[in-house]
């Protein structure tokens, strides 16, 4: 299969958007840009299509697929009931990065949902994902755009090394403003509970609906996490390793570590505030924001560790970025990659 490729401006003309239409509605694939990160899309309501992601991606049937609608009235037909709360969450945060899970009506097909009774939903914030919505004028199921287990897609070259030719449509977006998935919450009980951290943070939503809970911090083993997040994630094929300390503690051991790995002939790639790019003895360096800068580092890290890939690299050392507001969002992420390897100096 030779993928077509499109961009904003293509969308403009017709016979552009009647391939994207017809292409969604005969069950195929098309890969589309969100703020968050780049989604691989299918007719929410095709079995085939919603196949071809399964398949595509390599993703266990039991984890299920966000549907993406592109106006809140249309989240109607899909959903059973809405608790008071939802509307004011929906209000202050649709279109954007957070996913509602909600008891799902008949009209949600069970493949989508892995077999659960709910339906995660979400309205992106990128015009570009809303169009697409549009022109397919059918609910889209779209995870994340990355072969499973691997990072998530924030750059259109990311979604090549995935998906080219094997997937009919692919639009380039370029980079993805946020670069890390949205956050999922669980609004079905009367609390609601934070299913997967992202940048919309529990603080933000403790603002609009007051009592907020983490699912980590849940104990009755009966409410389910996203069932997401029990497979390894975002793994790169180096040992990734999390490094916490003070920061010359930090910055000599790495160094340390560097000297020992190239005695073995071993590559190592560094993760590292924008701050310590110049202070360490290797060329491998992936400087990915100030540490002020939460949002760029946010927005760099799935190309930062995708990069560690392509260079082969042996081990990888990352610093803990655990200040700030989204440290929950992006040390989230961090640990997945690392496999909970963390070296506490
Ligand atoms: O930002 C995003 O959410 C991106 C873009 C493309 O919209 N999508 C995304 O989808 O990250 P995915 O499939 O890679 O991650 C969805 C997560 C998974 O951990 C899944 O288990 C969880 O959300 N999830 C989906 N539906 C759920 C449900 N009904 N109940 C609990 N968790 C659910
Ligand atoms: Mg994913």
């Amino acid at each position: 299969m030779k993928t077509r490729i499109y961009n904003h401006t293509d969308l403009l003309t017709e016979s552009v958007r009647l391939d994207i239409k017809t292409t969604f509605l005969e069950g195929r694939n098309v890969v589309f840009p969100t703020e968050t990160v780049y989604g691989i899309g299918a007719n929410a309501l095709s079995k085939k299509g919603v196949e071809g992601i399964y398949n595509l991606k390599g993703r266990p049937s039991d984890n299920p697929l966000i549907m993406h609608l592109s106006k809140k009235e249309d989240i109607t037909p899909y959903i059973k009931n809405k608790l008071p709360y939802v509307d004011k969450l929906m209000e202050a945060f649709w279109p954007g990065p957070i996913t509602l899970v909600f008891e799902k009506s008949d009209l949600v097909p069970n493949n989508i949902t892995g077999g659960l009774n709910t339906i995660g939903i979400r309205i992106p914030d990128s015009e570009i994902a809303r169009k697409i919505i549009d022109i397919a004028g059918v609910p889209i199921s779209a995870p994340s755009a990355n072969i499973s287990g691997r990072p998530s897609a924030t750059l259109f070259n990311h979604v090549l090394e995935d998906f080219e030719d094997k997937v009919d449509i692919i639009i380039d977006g370029g980079k993805s403003k946020i670069g890390l998935e949205s956050t999922v919450v669980d609004v079905t009980k009367p609390i609601p509970v934070i299913l997967r951290p992202g940048m919309i943070t529990k603080k933000m939503i403790e603002e609009v609906v007051g009592e907020v809970l983490l699912a980590g911090e849940i104990k009755e083993d009966d409410i389910p996490k996203a069932p997401g997040m029990k497979y390894k994630h975002y793994a790169p094929k180096g040992k990734l390793a999390i490094v916490v300390g003070d920061e010359l503690e930090v910055i000599n051991y790495i160094n340390k570590m560097i000297k020992l790995h190239s005695s073995e002939n071993k590559t190592v790639g560094i993760i590292t505030p924008s701050e310590y790019r110049n202070e360490f003895e290797t060329d491998l360096v992936f400087s990915i924001g100030n540490l002020n800068d939460e949002t760029e580092i946010a927005s760099n890290l799935f190309a930062a560790l995708r990069k560690m890939d392509k260079k082969n690299i042996d081990y990888i050392y990352s610093f803990s970025f655990e200040k700030g507001k989204y440290a929950e969002a992006i040390m989230n992420r961090l640990y997945k990659a690392a496999n909970k390897n963390i070296i506490k100096l």
